[in-house]
């Protein structure tokens, strides 16, 4: 791997100025092969913090572009850290393979340990690019699609409560309060600002590929409290003979417990006119399968990686999560790309909370900060990535110890575009 350099020759990399910020969209957007419209460019706006955009200039063109959120993620705990989400990675075709990206990364975490933040997350468009950035795959999305006629339910969902539609205008004054509450609880999750959803009930018709616009669904409590919402399409379609062969959407479905939840996949399956229910991202271990009486007509039609973390201050992000059990290890961290996060960690767990701090102590484990980012969120195990070659045991034991530490009951799992 190329050395990372800190800035790029011939290139000038800084935030662009809110006049040059039409220009780093519209480089964002070529890179991306799309199509950039006004109100398009007014939303991005309403969600970016102008100074941690950065753009890599070529002769006062912007070539190259990234940008930063100061969002929060919810790790085991649960607990709140602050993370950078990174965005608009993008270097125009002209420019590409010349290490644009690679000056970029560096600068933009640069800015990111300035800042004091522990951790920066992201979404890939193409999963080769950000392991050798630090980047660990953290979370997961399953898709999956059920036939609405062997949907049948083993026992009906119990939740009490009731159900209601959500117009228009309420949806917005209901559901961001909401979400941010049940953020709160569920590791992997985001915070979303204010511009993020405006966007989100902006629902532009080219970006619903066909389908309805979002219908929203909120579960009351019996005492009247809100306690879960779905929102979801409709793609309407008839057979020749006049069969309704549509399907219910899922865009995101949240519930404060299990029983909420299963009320909310009840009401979606009850959605008519429409042959399957079919969800793009949900948890991993999605209970939704166990619930149907026929558990084989649940088909998963996807898993693919979501987010992708990088731990940049070792210490604060480990110190910043909970752990199931008590423990204590010492890992032995290799990072190439930002030496600085080299080094040896003391991880001491308790139900009190954890201490992480450097040490010289002899490693427990080893593993690349990458794989360190994987385990954070408790998504994969330290014995599958010792398996996979990712991870050495230094001490017999260590891996068992690892699994007890960072492994949680239920799988991390972010539903939020950025
Ligand atoms: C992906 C993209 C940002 C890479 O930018 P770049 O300036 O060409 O990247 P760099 O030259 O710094 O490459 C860094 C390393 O990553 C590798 N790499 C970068 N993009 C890659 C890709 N798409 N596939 C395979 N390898 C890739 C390079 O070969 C290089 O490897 P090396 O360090 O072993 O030499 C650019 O190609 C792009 O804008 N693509 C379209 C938009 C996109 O996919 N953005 C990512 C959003 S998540």
């Amino acid at each position: 791997m190329r050395a990372a350099p800190d800035s790029h020759s011939g290139l000038e990399i800084r935030p662009v100025t809110e006049d040059e910020f039409p220009a780093f969209v519209a480089a964002e957007h070529v890179a991306f092969s799309e199509e950039l419209k006004p109100e398009r460019l007014e939303a991005i706006r309403a969600i970016a913090e102008i100074d941690r955009t950065l753009a890599a200039f070529d002769r006062g063109r912007i070539v190259g572009t990234a940008g930063a959120g100061s969002w929060e993620l919810t790790v085991p705990g649960p607990a709140i850290v602050p993370a950078a989400t990174i965005t608009a990675v993008a270097v125009l075709p002209t420019h590409r393979r010349q290490g644009v990206l690679t000056a970029l990364m560096a600068r933009q975490l640069d800015d990111v340990v300035d800042r004091g933040e522990a951790v920066t997350v992201l979404t890939a468009s193409e999963s080769i690019i950000y392991g050798r950035f630090g980047y660990g795959l953290a979370t997961w999305a399953m898709g999956f699609a059920i036939d609405r006629p062997h949907a049948g339910l083993a026992r009906p969902a119990e939740a009490g409560g009731r159900v209601l539609m959500l117009d228009g205008d309420e949806a917005p004054k209901r559901i961001p309060d909401l979400y941010d509450d049940l953020r709160r609880r569920q590791p992997g999750a985001l915070s979303r600002p204010p511009g993020w959803w405006a966007d989100y009930f902006r629902d532009p018709e080219d970006e619903r590929e066909g389908a309805s616009p979002r219908f929203y669904a909120l579960h009351e409590s019996d005492a009247g409290e809100a306690d879960g919402f779905v929102s979801y399409r409709v793609k309407k379609n008839w057979t020749d003979d006049g069969v309704a062969a549509g399907d219910t959407q899922v865009y995101e479905l949240y519930g404060s417990s299990p029983a909420v939840r299963a009320a909310l996949w009840q009401f979606c399956l009850g959605v008519d006119l429409t042959a399957t229910l079919s969800c793009w991202n949900a948890p991993i271990d999605e209970p939704l399968r166990w619930m149907l009486a026929d558990p084989r007509r649940f088909r998963v039609t996807a898993v693919s990686d979501w987010l992708w973390v990088r731990l940049i201050d070792v210490p604060a992000a480990l110190s910043g999560r909970g752990y199931a059990a008590p423990g204590r290890l010492v890992l032995d961290v290799a990072d190439s790309f930002k030496p600085h996060n080299t080094g040896r960690y003391e991880l001491d767990a308790g139900p009190d909370g954890a201490e992480c701090r450097r040490t010289d102590a002899e490693p427990d484990l080893a593993m690349s900060v990458a794989d360190l980012g994987a385990l954070y969120l408790g998504g994969v195990r330290c014995t599958t990535l010792a398996r996979a070659g990712r991870i050495e045991e230094r001490r017999p034991g260590a891996l068992a110890a690892g699994d007890a530490l960072f492994t949680t009951a239920d799988a991390p799992w972010c539903s939020t575009e950025f």
